[in-house]
């Protein structure tokens, strides 16, 4: 489990379970717009690093040419405590 930050709360994440960081925010109550459903369409739940690591980009966020430290929380889960900001 990691401790991920987000708008002052912090949440727990599985980095060993099959759902991305995304589904796993949701559930426990973090408003994340994510149009597609964790597609990797629509770039909604997108956020910026501000602390932590997180696992390689899938070829999915490869091919979305996103900004330096922005990843999609439904393609990735943390490999470390961390603290991120939602750009939507
Ligand atoms: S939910 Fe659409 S890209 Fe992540």
């Amino acid at each position: 489990m990691h401790k991920i930050k987000l708008n002052g709360k912090t949440y727990e994440i599985d980095e060993k379970s099959d759902e991305p960081m995304m589904q796993q925010l949701v559930k426990q109550g973090a408003e994340i717009v994510a149009a597609c459903g964790g597609a990797g369409i629509c770039q909604t739940c997108a956020f910026k690093t501000k602390k932590g690591k997180f696992t390689e980009k899938t070829e999915t966020e490869k091919m979305m040419d996103l900004p330096d430290g922005q990843r999609l929380s439904c393609q990735c889960r943390p490999e470390s405590d961390g603290e991120i900001e939602m750009i939507y």
